[in-house]
């Protein structure tokens, strides 16, 4: 099922005089439960359009249209309503209020929606045992590693039960051994094991990274070159196929797993 529709989208900037042309007439289908890669060097658009996907943005021309209602047709308010309920958002950067506990920055989406404290804590929980953090939950985002930081951010994301996550390079401030750790996270969440099937939730994904070795099998890849997808394809595993940017080459590079 088509969740997320784009149609000739096109993002501009005014930066003084010049005009950035950010994202240049992209078309693109994702599909409920997707897991999508978006590759691309350095201000090639990728978090422009993650943003456009997510409805943090609006196009300058163009549809993007969710569950076939055109998201230009909403009021702020009602984006914002949107996002609330349907968009879980993993930073880069953790984002965690360092005066609150684990548990607390989960729930944060949850307060901020208005459930019950009562809800919020047992749901919360859950989470935070779903990302390996059960024992943390009352420690503060300073008594945790890098990695169970990010953990405590994915809880977060996951906690209004998002349709998609979306998350801009969220193991760029990991090393590679915990950036690893938290891809595989990210994609148990999303093939839907475990808890994820007794609730019958299998959240879409959509990440943009810079590291190919992020890739795994299954994951539709997107390579971004100046505003435009240049390459949409279904990773089979073979490294070989990327060249460390993600453009599909020839280049015959092999890549750590
Ligand atoms: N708010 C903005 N105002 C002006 N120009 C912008 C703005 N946001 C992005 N751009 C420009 O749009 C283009 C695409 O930017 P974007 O941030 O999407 O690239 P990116 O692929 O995410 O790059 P990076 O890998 O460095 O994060 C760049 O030329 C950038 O300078
Ligand atoms: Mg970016």
């Amino acid at each position: 099922m088509v969740l997320i529709e784009l149609k000739n989208v096109r993002k501009e900037y005014g930066v003084g005089d010049t005009l950035v042309h950010a994202i240049r007439g992209i078309s693109i289908d994702i599909n409920q439960g997707e897991f999508v890669v978006i590759l691309g060097k350095s201000g090639s658009g990728k978090s422009t359009l993650l943003s456009l996907l997510g409805g943090l943005e609006q196009p300058t021309s163009g549809n993007i249209i969710w569950r076939g209602e055109d998201l230009s047709a909403y009021s702020e308010d009602e984006l914002a309503i949107m996002r609330r309920s349907e968009v879980g958002i993993i930073f880069q950067h953790f984002f965690l209020l360092d005066s609150m506990t684990a548990l607390d920055n989960t729930e944060l989406p949850l307060l901020i929606s208005g459930v019950s404290k009562e809800d919020r804590r047992e749901w919360c929980m859950h989470l935070l045992s779903l990302v390996g953090l059960e024992e943390r939950a009352t420690h503060y985002p300073n008594e945790l590693s890098g990695g169970e930081r990010q953990r405590v951010g994915i809880a977060r994301a996951l906690a209004n039960k998002a349709t998609v996550i979306i998350a801009d390079e969220p193991t760029g401030d990991l090393d590679s051994k915990k950036g690893k750790e938290i891809i595989d996270l990210i994609y148990s969440l999303n093939k839907g094991d475990g808890f994820m099937k007794e609730l019958e939730w299998q959240p879409t994904i959509i990440l943009v990274t810079h590291d190919v070795g992020m890739l795994r099998k299954g994951m539709r890849v997107l390579t971004l070159s100046d505003g435009t997808v240049i390459s949409d394809q279904i990773f089979d595993g073979n490294y070989d196929k990327f060249d460390r940017l993600g453009n599909p080459s020839a280049v015959e590079t092999q890549y750590e797993q």
